[in-house]
């Protein structure tokens, strides 16, 4: 069968990367961002280096952006009428401006700054949204940007704990696809690359290196054009319908969450688990030997990185999460990212996944 892959997003990477928003030709910028990038400079900065004759900034998007607030930012891009919008800060602003940009359907090229290592929004058809506590992914080609600029000038102040969150975003966007049923032979050397090169640099770029910086956010982008054409998995269908209710950060609940979605995948994708362990340097000759290591692996650098090992760690009152384990379940069957797991996901798996993770009251 012939395979296909199409990716329309330039890719522009480097230190002072966004000084190629001067060569887009825009007249009026709309700078997407959130109050952290307004208050220190940064939306200023892109604004000026976008080279404009008119800037004006959208700058109150929250983590897990809603879609009222969304909403709120399409009446913005049609009144403003930029023809270029500018995607400023980690997945929620990438979101909330691709979500924008597709609502208000005008004429307009959109640029993807990502600030932190982890969604891959910069190159994904993917833009999630909340309503009334629910994670909604939507999916579009259209939502793909134009432009992603990898400016690793960015990363420099990046705090720990949001390397180690959205660090292990990369990792599980690399292992769910590369599992995937949606995989293929293009898609897997995305992943194995982005997996391998995350494990590699993460635990340097933790303990304060920035000069690896740059290998985690090429991987996170990595990871994206992966999933994107691949798809993702229970991991990430399960953190969508935890997000949702207890605004945990998205890679947290993935760090997790993980382990486990690998015990439970292992029984139908062992073998492909084993090929990216072993290509990330983890041992293994006996595929289950390999998977173990692979699990072990994940849940050491979880430890090493500072984060939680269960919901209840990670502040999640574990009463909470049993009087909701039915809306949990619903939610996670309902999202799209069930479909591509390699197992058939299953309301008893997802409880056995929740008996693991809540850890104790
Ligand atoms: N569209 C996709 O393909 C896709 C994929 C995975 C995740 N997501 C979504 O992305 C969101 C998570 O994105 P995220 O993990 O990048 O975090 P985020 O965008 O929610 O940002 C978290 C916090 O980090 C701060 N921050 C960002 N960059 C910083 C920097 N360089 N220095 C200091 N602080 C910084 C932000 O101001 C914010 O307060 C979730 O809503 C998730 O569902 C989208
Ligand atoms: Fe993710």
């Amino acid at each position: 069968m012939l395979e296909e892959y199409s990716c329309k997003t330039k890719l522009v990477c480097g230190s002072g990367a966004i000084g190629a928003l001067g060569s887009l030709g825009a007249s009026r910028v709309l700078v997407v961002t959130d109050p952290f990038f307004m208050k220190n400079g940064t939306a200023k900065k892109v604004a000026d280096a976008a080279k404009c004759v008119e800037a004006d900034f959208f700058d109150r998007v929250e983590p897990d952006p809603s879609v009222e607030l969304a909403a709120e930012g399409t009446a913005k891009v049609r009144a403003f009428r930029p023809d270029l919008i500018v995607a400023l800060g980690g997945g929620s602003a990438m979101d909330c401006a691709k979500a924008m940009a597709y609502f208000a359907k005008g004429n307009y090229q959109v640029a993807a700054i990502p600030t932190t290592s982890g969604s891959g929004s910069e190159v994904t058809d993917f833009a999630i949204l909340t309503h009334d506590k629910v994670k909604h992914p939507l999916v579009d080609e259209k939502l793909r940007p134009d432009v992603a600029i990898l400016d690793s000038d960015l990363l420099q102040t990046l705090p720990k704990s949001l390397i180690a969150d959205t660090g292990f975003d990369v990792l599980t966007h690399a292992l769910e696809s590369y599992v995937s049923k949606g995989a293929g032979s293009i898609t897997d050397l995305l992943a194995r690359e982005a997996f391998s090169g995350a494990m590699a640099a993460l635990p340097a770029s933790f303990a304060g290196n920035t000069s690896v910086r740059l290998k985690v956010h090429l991987a996170a982008t990595l990871a994206g054009m992966s999933f994107t054409q691949a798809g993702l998995g229970l991991c990430h269908a399960m953190a969508h319908a935890l997000g949702g209710l207890y605004h945990v950060p998205h890679g947290r609940l993935n760090a997790i969450l993980l382990p486990s979605v690998v015990s439970c995948n292992a029984h139908v994708a062992g073998k492909k688990y084993a090929e990216i362990a072993r290509a990330a340097g983890i041992s293994g000759s006996a595929e289950s030997i390999a998977v173990r290591n692979l699990k072990n692996s994940l849940v050491r650098l979880r430890r090493e990185l500072g984060l939680p090992q269960t919901l209840s760690q990670a502040g999640v009152d574990p009463r909470s999460v049993w009087r909701n384990v039915p809306r949990i379940v619903e939610a996670t069957l309902a999202d799209p990212c069930c479909e591509s797991n390699p197992m058939k996901v299953e309301d008893f798996l997802i409880r056995r996944i929740l008996e693991e993770v809540t850890g104790r009251v």
